[in-house]
Protein backbone atom coordinates (compact mmCIF):
# COMPACT_ATOMS: atom_id res chain seq x y z
CA UNK A 1 0.00 0.00 0.00
CA UNK A 2 1.23 3.61 -0.36
CA UNK A 3 0.23 5.85 2.05
CA UNK A 4 -3.76 5.02 2.43
CA UNK A 5 -4.04 4.03 -1.28
CA UNK A 6 -4.60 0.21 -1.96
CA UNK A 7 -2.29 -1.54 -3.90
CA UNK A 8 -3.92 -3.41 -6.74
CA UNK A 9 -1.81 -6.35 -8.87
CA UNK A 10 -3.22 -7.21 -12.20
CA UNK A 11 -1.87 -10.04 -13.16
CA UNK A 12 -1.93 -9.15 -16.95
CA UNK A 13 -2.47 -7.06 -20.14
CA UNK A 14 -5.88 -5.14 -19.09
CA UNK A 15 -7.21 -2.75 -21.47
CA UNK A 16 -6.41 0.91 -20.68
CA UNK A 17 -9.80 2.10 -20.01
CA UNK A 18 -9.97 -0.62 -16.97
CA UNK A 19 -6.70 0.61 -16.06
CA UNK A 20 -7.48 4.58 -15.71
CA UNK A 21 -10.53 2.87 -13.71
CA UNK A 22 -8.09 1.20 -11.50
CA UNK A 23 -6.14 3.99 -10.97
CA UNK A 24 -8.83 6.48 -9.77
CA UNK A 25 -8.33 4.37 -6.50
CA UNK A 26 -5.24 2.83 -5.95
CA UNK A 27 -1.70 2.00 -6.96
CA UNK A 28 -1.65 -0.29 -9.95
CA UNK A 29 0.96 -2.84 -10.65
CA UNK A 30 1.07 -4.72 -14.06
CA UNK A 31 3.57 -6.02 -15.99
CA UNK A 32 4.83 -3.58 -18.71
CA UNK A 33 5.32 -4.89 -21.52
CA UNK A 34 3.02 -7.79 -20.76
CA UNK A 35 3.72 -11.01 -20.56
CA UNK A 36 2.84 -14.14 -18.58
CA UNK A 37 4.26 -13.87 -14.87
CA UNK A 38 5.69 -17.56 -13.55
CA UNK A 39 3.48 -18.11 -10.47
CA UNK A 40 6.31 -17.49 -8.53
CA UNK A 41 6.73 -13.71 -9.30
CA UNK A 42 3.08 -13.38 -9.45
CA UNK A 43 2.82 -14.41 -5.73
CA UNK A 44 5.74 -11.80 -5.01
CA UNK A 45 4.11 -8.68 -6.86
CA UNK A 46 1.12 -9.82 -4.70
CA UNK A 47 2.74 -9.43 -1.59
CA UNK A 48 0.59 -6.17 -0.07
CA UNK A 49 -2.42 -6.02 -2.47
CA UNK A 50 -5.37 -5.02 -1.45
CA UNK A 51 -6.81 -6.53 -4.84
CA UNK A 52 -6.07 -8.33 -7.70
CA UNK A 53 -7.49 -8.02 -11.04
CA UNK A 54 -6.59 -12.07 -13.16
CA UNK A 55 -7.53 -13.70 -16.34
CA UNK A 56 -8.28 -17.61 -16.53
CA UNK A 57 -4.56 -18.30 -17.31
CA UNK A 58 -3.87 -17.32 -13.74
CA UNK A 59 -4.44 -20.12 -10.70
CA UNK A 60 -5.88 -18.09 -7.57
CA UNK A 61 -6.74 -20.31 -4.60
CA UNK A 62 -5.08 -20.31 -0.80
CA UNK A 63 -1.25 -20.02 -1.79
CA UNK A 64 -2.20 -16.79 -4.09
CA UNK A 65 -4.29 -15.19 -1.29
CA UNK A 66 -1.58 -16.24 1.17
CA UNK A 67 0.94 -14.61 -1.01
CA UNK A 68 -0.94 -11.30 -1.28
CA UNK A 69 -1.67 -11.50 2.44
CA UNK A 70 -4.95 -11.39 4.69
CA UNK A 71 -5.62 -7.35 3.75
CA UNK A 72 -6.37 -8.81 0.22
CA UNK A 73 -10.50 -7.98 -0.35
CA UNK A 74 -11.00 -8.98 -3.76
CA UNK A 75 -9.79 -11.24 -7.10
CA UNK A 76 -11.56 -9.94 -9.92
CA UNK A 77 -11.40 -12.44 -12.68
CA UNK A 78 -11.14 -11.39 -16.09
CA UNK A 79 -13.60 -14.21 -17.37
CA UNK A 80 -17.15 -15.53 -16.85
CA UNK A 81 -15.82 -18.71 -16.47
CA UNK A 82 -13.98 -19.18 -12.82
CA UNK A 83 -12.59 -22.70 -12.95
CA UNK A 84 -9.18 -21.37 -12.23
CA UNK A 85 -9.88 -19.72 -9.23
CA UNK A 86 -10.71 -21.49 -5.54
CA UNK A 87 -13.73 -19.77 -4.81
CA UNK A 88 -14.25 -21.70 -1.23
CA UNK A 89 -10.31 -21.01 -0.49
CA UNK A 90 -10.65 -17.61 -0.77
CA UNK A 91 -13.88 -17.51 0.83
CA UNK A 92 -12.60 -18.67 3.67
CA UNK A 93 -10.06 -15.85 3.43
CA UNK A 94 -12.03 -13.20 3.71
CA UNK A 95 -11.72 -12.63 0.14
CA UNK A 96 -14.65 -11.97 -2.10
CA UNK A 97 -13.94 -13.00 -6.05
CA UNK A 98 -16.30 -11.59 -9.33
CA UNK A 99 -16.42 -12.95 -12.62
CA UNK A 100 -17.77 -11.13 -16.05
CA UNK A 101 -20.78 -12.78 -17.11
CA UNK A 102 -23.18 -11.47 -19.11
CA UNK A 103 -20.69 -8.84 -21.55
CA UNK A 104 -19.28 -11.57 -23.58
CA UNK A 105 -22.19 -13.67 -24.53
CA UNK A 106 -22.62 -12.98 -28.21
CA UNK A 107 -19.05 -12.58 -29.34
CA UNK A 108 -18.69 -15.93 -27.70
CA UNK A 109 -21.84 -17.18 -29.62
CA UNK A 110 -20.24 -15.50 -32.36
CA UNK A 111 -16.65 -17.42 -32.34
CA UNK A 112 -18.94 -20.54 -31.54
CA UNK A 113 -21.58 -20.54 -34.57
CA UNK A 114 -18.05 -19.32 -36.80
CA UNK A 115 -16.49 -22.78 -35.98
CA UNK A 116 -19.52 -24.08 -36.72
CA UNK A 117 -19.57 -22.80 -39.72
CA UNK A 118 -15.99 -23.52 -41.15
CA UNK A 119 -15.90 -27.13 -40.07
CA UNK A 120 -19.48 -28.08 -42.04
CA UNK A 121 -18.73 -25.92 -44.67
CA UNK A 122 -14.94 -26.93 -44.78
CA UNK A 123 -14.12 -23.23 -44.88
CA UNK A 124 -10.63 -24.07 -43.07
CA UNK A 125 -9.88 -26.29 -45.44
CA UNK A 126 -10.76 -24.94 -48.57
CA UNK A 127 -7.90 -22.31 -47.60
CA UNK A 128 -5.33 -24.36 -46.82
CA UNK A 129 -6.00 -25.90 -50.34
CA UNK A 130 -5.98 -22.43 -51.67
CA UNK A 131 -2.77 -21.33 -49.45
CA UNK A 132 -0.61 -24.81 -50.34
CA UNK A 133 -1.45 -23.76 -54.09
CA UNK A 134 -2.89 -26.95 -55.01
CA UNK A 135 -4.61 -27.36 -58.12
CA UNK A 136 -8.26 -27.22 -58.15
CA UNK A 137 -11.15 -26.56 -60.13
CA UNK A 138 -14.95 -25.44 -59.80
CA UNK A 139 -16.78 -28.76 -60.17
CA UNK A 140 -20.31 -29.62 -58.25
CA UNK A 141 -18.72 -32.78 -56.36
CA UNK A 142 -15.80 -30.43 -54.88
CA UNK A 143 -15.58 -30.29 -51.36
CA UNK A 144 -19.11 -30.54 -50.26
CA UNK A 145 -20.18 -29.87 -46.40
CA UNK A 146 -23.26 -29.86 -44.61
CA UNK A 147 -25.69 -27.54 -44.54
CA UNK A 148 -27.65 -26.42 -40.94
CA UNK A 149 -31.07 -25.55 -42.15
CA UNK A 150 -33.50 -28.34 -40.86
CA UNK A 151 -30.90 -29.79 -38.65
CA UNK A 152 -31.09 -30.01 -34.83
CA UNK A 153 -28.47 -28.34 -32.67
CA UNK A 154 -28.21 -30.12 -28.99
CA UNK A 155 -26.92 -27.30 -26.72
CA UNK A 156 -25.56 -28.62 -23.36
CA UNK A 157 -25.72 -26.23 -21.12
CA UNK A 158 -28.55 -23.34 -21.82
CA UNK A 159 -27.22 -20.39 -19.97
CA UNK A 160 -26.50 -17.13 -21.24
CA UNK A 161 -24.17 -18.04 -24.02
CA UNK A 162 -26.29 -21.68 -24.99
CA UNK A 163 -29.17 -19.41 -25.40
CA UNK A 164 -27.23 -16.82 -27.40
CA UNK A 165 -26.06 -19.76 -29.44
CA UNK A 166 -29.47 -21.30 -29.87
CA UNK A 167 -31.04 -17.85 -31.07
CA UNK A 168 -28.06 -17.66 -33.88
CA UNK A 169 -28.97 -21.04 -34.42
CA UNK A 170 -32.85 -20.59 -35.27
CA UNK A 171 -31.85 -17.55 -37.77
CA UNK A 172 -30.53 -20.22 -39.63
CA UNK A 173 -33.49 -22.80 -40.13
CA UNK A 174 -31.92 -25.37 -36.83
CA UNK A 175 -34.30 -26.68 -34.47
CA UNK A 176 -32.92 -26.84 -30.99
CA UNK A 177 -32.74 -29.52 -28.62
CA UNK A 178 -30.92 -28.76 -24.76
CA UNK A 179 -29.66 -30.47 -21.66
CA UNK A 180 -27.97 -29.20 -18.52
CA UNK A 181 -28.19 -29.56 -14.88
CA UNK A 182 -31.68 -27.90 -14.35
CA UNK A 183 -34.89 -27.27 -16.80
CA UNK A 184 -34.60 -23.85 -18.48
CA UNK A 185 -38.02 -21.25 -17.10
CA UNK A 186 -40.81 -22.31 -19.25
CA UNK A 187 -40.50 -18.42 -21.16
CA UNK A 188 -37.10 -19.29 -22.54
CA UNK A 189 -37.87 -22.95 -23.94
CA UNK A 190 -40.44 -21.08 -25.62
CA UNK A 191 -39.06 -17.99 -26.64
CA UNK A 192 -36.50 -20.18 -28.11
CA UNK A 193 -38.50 -23.18 -28.89
CA UNK A 194 -35.87 -25.57 -27.30
CA UNK A 195 -36.87 -28.87 -26.32
CA UNK A 196 -35.12 -30.14 -23.00
CA UNK A 197 -33.76 -33.73 -23.13
CA UNK A 198 -31.29 -36.09 -20.72
CA UNK A 199 -28.01 -36.12 -22.33
CA UNK A 200 -27.74 -39.33 -23.81
CA UNK A 201 -31.02 -38.28 -25.85
CA UNK A 202 -29.55 -35.41 -26.92
CA UNK A 203 -25.73 -37.20 -27.71
CA UNK A 204 -28.38 -38.96 -30.16
CA UNK A 205 -30.47 -37.11 -31.34
CA UNK A 206 -28.53 -33.53 -32.34
CA UNK A 207 -26.80 -33.13 -35.74
CA UNK A 208 -24.79 -30.46 -33.64
CA UNK A 209 -23.68 -30.67 -30.34
CA UNK A 210 -22.39 -27.34 -28.79
CA UNK A 211 -21.13 -27.30 -25.15
CA UNK A 212 -21.82 -24.17 -22.87
CA UNK A 213 -21.52 -25.77 -19.58
CA UNK A 214 -18.99 -24.41 -17.02
CA UNK A 215 -15.93 -26.69 -16.05
CA UNK A 216 -16.30 -28.17 -12.71
CA UNK A 217 -15.91 -31.93 -11.54
CA UNK A 218 -19.14 -33.29 -12.91
CA UNK A 219 -18.14 -31.85 -16.62
CA UNK A 220 -14.90 -33.02 -17.11
CA UNK A 221 -14.20 -35.24 -19.72
CA UNK A 222 -18.20 -35.26 -20.19
CA UNK A 223 -18.04 -35.54 -23.12
CA UNK A 224 -15.38 -38.79 -23.69
CA UNK A 225 -15.13 -41.81 -26.14
CA UNK A 226 -18.90 -43.11 -24.76
CA UNK A 227 -20.56 -39.85 -25.15
CA UNK A 228 -18.82 -39.62 -28.56
CA UNK A 229 -19.91 -42.60 -30.06
CA UNK A 230 -23.45 -41.66 -28.41
CA UNK A 231 -22.93 -39.25 -31.09
CA UNK A 232 -24.30 -40.10 -35.17
CA UNK A 233 -21.63 -40.56 -37.18
CA UNK A 234 -23.17 -37.46 -39.45
CA UNK A 235 -22.33 -35.29 -35.97
CA UNK A 236 -20.72 -32.00 -35.05
CA UNK A 237 -19.22 -31.25 -31.55
CA UNK A 238 -18.12 -27.44 -31.01
CA UNK A 239 -16.43 -26.47 -27.86
CA UNK A 240 -16.47 -22.85 -27.01
CA UNK A 241 -16.68 -23.43 -23.22
CA UNK A 242 -13.04 -25.17 -21.40
CA UNK A 243 -10.80 -28.12 -23.19
CA UNK A 244 -11.63 -30.50 -20.35
CA UNK A 245 -15.07 -30.72 -20.81
CA UNK A 246 -13.74 -33.05 -23.57
CA UNK A 247 -11.34 -36.04 -23.29
CA UNK A 248 -9.09 -34.25 -26.50
CA UNK A 249 -7.26 -37.71 -27.26
CA UNK A 250 -11.00 -39.40 -27.09
CA UNK A 251 -12.31 -36.68 -29.98
CA UNK A 252 -9.12 -37.15 -31.88
CA UNK A 253 -9.67 -40.39 -32.13
CA UNK A 254 -13.68 -40.08 -32.78
CA UNK A 255 -12.55 -37.42 -35.74
CA UNK A 256 -9.90 -39.95 -37.63
CA UNK A 257 -12.39 -42.93 -37.19
CA UNK A 258 -15.39 -41.41 -38.70
CA UNK A 259 -17.12 -41.88 -35.42
CA UNK A 260 -18.28 -38.06 -35.68
CA UNK A 261 -18.16 -35.82 -39.04
CA UNK A 262 -16.07 -32.88 -37.34
CA UNK A 263 -15.57 -30.37 -34.63
CA UNK A 264 -15.38 -27.04 -33.90
CA UNK A 265 -12.99 -25.73 -30.81
CA UNK A 266 -11.78 -22.38 -29.61
CA UNK A 267 -10.43 -24.17 -26.40
CA UNK A 268 -8.04 -27.09 -25.27
CA UNK A 269 -7.82 -29.86 -22.53
CA UNK A 270 -3.91 -28.22 -22.07
CA UNK A 271 -3.81 -24.81 -22.98
CA UNK A 272 -1.50 -23.09 -24.98
CA UNK A 273 -1.04 -27.11 -26.26
CA UNK A 274 -3.41 -28.63 -29.05
CA UNK A 275 -3.56 -32.53 -28.80
CA UNK A 276 -0.96 -33.29 -32.07
CA UNK A 277 -3.69 -35.33 -33.50
CA UNK A 278 -6.13 -33.24 -34.11
CA UNK A 279 -3.66 -30.69 -35.96
CA UNK A 280 -3.58 -33.71 -38.86
CA UNK A 281 -7.18 -33.64 -39.15
CA UNK A 282 -9.10 -31.56 -41.87
CA UNK A 283 -12.32 -32.40 -40.18
CA UNK A 284 -11.48 -29.85 -37.33
CA UNK A 285 -11.98 -26.00 -37.37
CA UNK A 286 -9.83 -24.33 -35.19
CA UNK A 287 -8.92 -21.58 -33.00
CA UNK A 288 -6.66 -19.82 -29.95
CA UNK A 289 -9.52 -19.43 -27.27
CA UNK A 290 -10.84 -16.50 -29.29
CA UNK A 291 -14.44 -16.69 -28.06
CA UNK A 292 -14.43 -12.99 -26.07
CA UNK A 293 -11.60 -11.29 -28.19
CA UNK A 294 -13.27 -8.62 -29.79
CA UNK A 295 -11.83 -4.36 -28.80
CA UNK A 296 -15.94 -4.43 -27.61
CA UNK A 297 -15.88 -7.30 -26.00
CA UNK A 298 -12.26 -7.22 -24.02
CA UNK A 299 -12.80 -3.80 -22.63
CA UNK A 300 -16.64 -4.51 -21.25
CA UNK A 301 -15.03 -7.51 -19.96
CA UNK A 302 -12.27 -5.79 -18.03
CA UNK A 303 -13.99 -2.44 -17.01
CA UNK A 304 -16.80 -5.02 -15.05
CA UNK A 305 -13.67 -6.12 -13.10
CA UNK A 306 -12.10 -3.56 -12.39
CA UNK A 307 -15.61 -2.13 -11.42
CA UNK A 308 -16.13 -5.26 -9.21
CA UNK A 309 -12.47 -3.93 -7.57
CA UNK A 310 -13.64 -0.64 -7.22
CA UNK A 311 -17.23 -1.85 -5.47
CA UNK A 312 -15.23 -4.10 -2.94
CA UNK A 313 -12.88 -1.76 -2.06
CA UNK A 314 -14.96 0.94 -1.30
CA UNK A 315 -16.97 -1.61 0.63
CA UNK A 316 -20.05 -1.76 -1.35
CA UNK A 317 -21.08 -5.29 -2.70
CA UNK A 318 -19.61 -6.32 -6.06
CA UNK A 319 -21.53 -5.76 -9.05
CA UNK A 320 -21.33 -9.70 -10.52
CA UNK A 321 -20.43 -11.57 -7.43
CA UNK A 322 -19.25 -15.56 -7.55
CA UNK A 323 -20.29 -17.08 -4.15
CA UNK A 324 -19.12 -20.93 -3.31
C1 LIG B 1 -14.35 -16.78 -20.34
O1 LIG B 1 -14.68 -15.61 -20.09
O2 LIG B 1 -14.53 -17.68 -19.52
C2 LIG B 1 -13.74 -17.05 -21.67
O3 LIG B 1 -13.30 -18.34 -21.82
C3 LIG B 1 -12.59 -16.10 -21.95
O4 LIG B 1 -13.10 -14.96 -22.35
Amino acid sequence: MTGTRPRIVVSRWIPDDAVALLREVGEVWLPEPDRALPAAELHERLAGADAAVVTLSEQAGADFADAAGPQLKVVANVAVGYDNIDVPALAERGVTVTNTPGVLTDATADIAFGLLLSVTRRLGEGERLLRAGTPWSFHLGFMLGSGLQGKTLGIVGLGQIGRAMAERARAFGMSIVYTGRRRAPAEVESALDATYLPQDELLATADVVSLHCPLTPETRHLIDADALAAMKPTAFLVNTTRGPVVDEAALAAALREGTIAGAGLDVFENEPDVHPDLLDLDNVALAPHLGSATVETRTAMATLAARNVLAVLAGKPPLTEVTP
